[in-house]
């Protein structure tokens, strides 16, 4: 369990990545904040492209991010969404997102924030984003 004010930091810090956005395309500018175990905070932004095909979601900018730098314990993510002009909406992560972070995350500890703003927020367990997921643990 996180402190508020951490959890609020957490929001404050995918806020302000989301001006990062590069979304053309889309218009749909979306922040992320990764906590790591050792308390190091990795933000991340989607960044599109031409193609389409390559662009990266803000979840895993910020995920790849931190696994480059060889971080790879992982507590708590807070996620942010809305269209450039807009309101912040309530933005879930995509599948592929949710996939990534089971790949390091633990599902039954690991938090999901998705929110509006730092007041306005809720935390999810990975576990119930993603239910019946496949992990390392199938594999390896
Ligand atoms: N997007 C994210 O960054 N995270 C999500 O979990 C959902 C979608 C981005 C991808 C694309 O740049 C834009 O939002 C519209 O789909």
């Amino acid at each position: 369990m996180l402190t508020k004010e951490l959890e609020q930091k957490l929001m404050h810090t995918a806020i302000e990545y989301r001006k990062r956005s590069y979304s053309p395309y889309s218009g749909f500018q979306v922040g992320a904040a990764l906590l790591s175990a050792d308390g190091q905070i990795f933000g991340g932004c989607n960044i599109e492209n031409a193609a389409f095909g390559p662009t990266n979601c803000a979840e895993r900018t910020a995920l790849f991010k931190a696994v480059s730098e060889g971080v790879k314990d992982f507590i708590a993510i807070a996620i942010v969404g809305g269209k450039a002009e807009g309101e912040l909406e309530f933005c879930s992560p995509c599948g592929v997102c949710r996939q990534a972070l089971v790949e390091f995350c633990d599902p039954k500890t690991f938090v999901v924030y998705l929110g509006t703003s730092e007041e306005d927020y809720k935390g999810y367990l990975l576990e119930e984003l993603l239910p019946y997921s496949f992990t390392p643990k199938n594999v390896l």
